[in-house]
C-alpha cells in the first residue's frame, strides 16, 4: 500500500510514524516532510501549498491513500482535485474545509445548528464595528474571517485595543483578503481544550481530548504561537461531557452541513472553551491539530489506517479506534526568538541520546538534513513526546529527553501540563 502524507511539520512526522507502523506496513511518501520523516518515509521536494505539483505527482504515482496535514491545501481544494483523478483522500472537500477557512461560514453553521458558541456579529465597515463595540463593551474578541496563519484573532481588554484591531483588519488590511470581513465576538472565560473527531460525514468518532499551550512562555505569558506543547487526556473535560460534545457540537454541525449539501469527511477539530455554562466552540479546524496530534496518535492502540479508510468509505465505527491507558505529553522545542524572528540552520545535538530514553519519541517539526547533520529549519523545531502510566510520569520522561537535546538559542516551556498536574 502506498500512502502520500502532505505537510512537513510535527503533525506530519507523527502521522508518518503512526502510518508506517500499521500492520499493513505501507510505503509512505511525505511532501515535503522534514529530517524526521526522512528516516521513515520518502520525502518529496514539493511544498504542501503547491497543489499542481502535488497533483502531478499523485497522478503519476497513484497513492492508494492521501492524508492531508495542513489547512492551506484543504481550503484550496486539493481533495476535490485528487478525487476527480479517482484517488482516495482523507481530508474534507473545499466546501467542507470552509469550517476553518471562513469563520463567518463556521459561525453561521453553528448558529443554524444550535451549537454552543460565542455570540457574534459580522462587519465589513470599521465605523459600524466600532459603534457596536461602544454599545456592548469589553472584553471582546475581534477575528479576521479567513486564514491568517494564527494571527487573525485579538482578545481585547479595552475599547482602544478593540478599535485598533478593527482598524488593522478593515482599514489597514493587515490580513489582506482574510481580514476584509471581521467577527466581533463575545469573550468567553474558561479553560481551553481541543476535541478532535474522525468523521465520514454521518458517523463520528471522538478522539481523546488534548490541551495545547498557545502562549510562548511559562505561565501562559508572552505572544501566541502555533502551540508550545500539549497533553492528552485533558482532565478539564470530565468523561461524562464527551457524549454531550459528540451530540451538541459534532452531531449538530455535521447534520447542518449535510442539510446544505456538504459532506464532511476527515478530521473535524473543535477548539472549545470550557465555561461555567459548559463547553462552547471557539473555532473549528478542518485537520489534525499541531501539537495535539503528537499526543493523540501515540495513545491509539494498533492500526489507524482502517479508520482513515472508513472515513472515506462511510463505514466509520467507534470500535476502530482504541486507546492505551497511558497519558501522553509533548514538549515543543522552538528556535530562539520564536514566534518573532528566529534563526535557522543551527545544528541539533543529542537526538540519538534522546531517542534512547524509554517511552519517549522525538517528533521533528522545523528540521532538515544537511551533510549528515540535522539542522533547525523552522520556528517550532521538535516535539519531544512521551507516554507514561500517569501524566506526571509522561511529563518527567518528556523533560528527561528534552534535557539530552541542545542547539543554539533553544527555547521551550518548562510547565507543559502543569495545570493538569495541579488539578490531579
Ligand atoms: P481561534 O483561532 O478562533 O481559536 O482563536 C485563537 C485564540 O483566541 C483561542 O485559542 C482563544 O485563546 C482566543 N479566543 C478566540 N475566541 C475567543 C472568545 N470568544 N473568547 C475568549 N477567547 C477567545
Ligand atoms: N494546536 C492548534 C492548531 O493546530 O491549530
Amino acid at each position: 500500500m502506498k500512502i502520500l502524507v502532505i505537510g512537513g511539520g510535527g503533525r506530519e512526522h507523527t502521522l508518518v510514524w503512526k502510518l508506517v507502523n500499521d500492520s499493513c506496513r505501507p510505503q509512505v511518501f511525505c511532501a515535503p516532510g522534514n529530517a524526521g520523516t526522512a528516516g521513515l518515509a520518502t520525502n518529496l521536494d514539493i511544498k504542501a501549498e503547491d497543489i499542481p505539483a502535488l497533483v502531478a505527482w499523485a497522478k503519476k504515482n497513484r497513492p492508494d491513500l492521501t492524508v492531508v496535514g495542513p489547512e492551506a491545501p484543504l481550503c484550496a481544494g486539493i481533495t476535490d482535485v485528487l478525487e476527480k483523478e479517482g484517488l482516495r483522500v482523507f481530508g474534507p472537500s473545499k466546501a467542507a474545509a470552509r469550517m476553518e477557512g471562513s469563520k463567518v461560514f463556521a459561525k453561521d453553521v453553528m448558529m443554524a445548528a444550535g451549537v454552543p458558541t460565542a455570540q457574534s456579529s459580522t462587519f465589513t465597515d470599521a465605523g459600524k464595528a466600532i459603534d457596536f463595540i461602544q454599545d456592548i463593551g469589553v472584553p471582546i474578541v475581534i477575528k479576521a474571517e479567513g486564514l491568517a496563519a494564527g494571527k487573525g484573532v485579538t482578545v481585547c481588554a479595552t475599547r482602544e485595543e478593540a478599535e485598533r484591531a478593527v482598524r488593522e483588519a478593515l482599514v489597514d488590511g493587515a490580513f489582506g483578503e482574510a481580514g476584509q470581513r471581521i467577527l466581533v465576538e463575545e469573550f468567553l472565560d474558561g479553560e481551553e481544550v481541543s476535541v478532535l473527531a474522525l468523521t465520514d460525514g454521518n458517523h463520528v468518532v471522538l478522539l481523546a481530548s488534548a490541551q495545547d499551550h498557545k502562549r510562548a512562555y511559562d505561565q501562559d505569558k508572552g505572544p501566541n504561537t502555533g502551540g508550545m506543547g500539549a497533553y492528552s487526556p485533558a482532565p478539564v473535560l470530565k468523561p461524562g461531557q464527551m457524549p454531550d460534545i459528540e451530540r451538541e457540537v459534532f452531531g449538530r454541525t455535521l447534520a447542518e452541513l449535510k442539510s446544505r449539501g456538504i459532506h464532511y469527511k476527515g478530521v473535524l477539530y473543535a477548539g472549545l472553551m470550557v465555561t461555567r455554562d459548559g463547553p462552547k466552540v471557539l473555532e473549528f479546524n478542518c485537520r489534525f491539530g499541531d501539537p495535539e496530534t503528537q499526543v493523540i496518535l501515540p495513545r491509539i492502540e494498533g492500526d489507524l489506517i482502517p479508520a482513515l479508510q472508513a472515513c472515506i468509505d462511510g463505514t466509520l465505527d467507534p470500535s476502530m479506534v482504541k486507546y492505551k491507558a497511558e497519558a501522553c505529553v509533548c514538549v515543543v522545542m522552538a528556535a530562539g526568538g520564536y514566534p518573532g524572528n528566529y534563526q535557522k540552520g543551527k545544528e541539533i545535538r543529542g537526538l540519538k541520546v534522546a531517542a534512547k530514553v524509554k517511552n519517549a519519541v522525538v517528533f521533528h517539526a522545523g528540521t532538515e538534513l544537511a551533510g549528515g547533520k540535522v539542522l533547525t529549519a523552522g520556528g517550532r523545531v521538535l516535539g519531544v513526546t512521551a507516554l507514561g502510566k500517569t501524566l506526571k510520569a509522561a511529563v518527567d520522561c518528556a523533560y528527561e529527553a528534552v534535557g539530552k537535546i541542545g542547539y543554539d538559542g533553544v527555547m521551550f516551556r518548562r510547565d507543559i501540563a502543569a495545570r493538569a498536574l495541579q488539578r490531579e
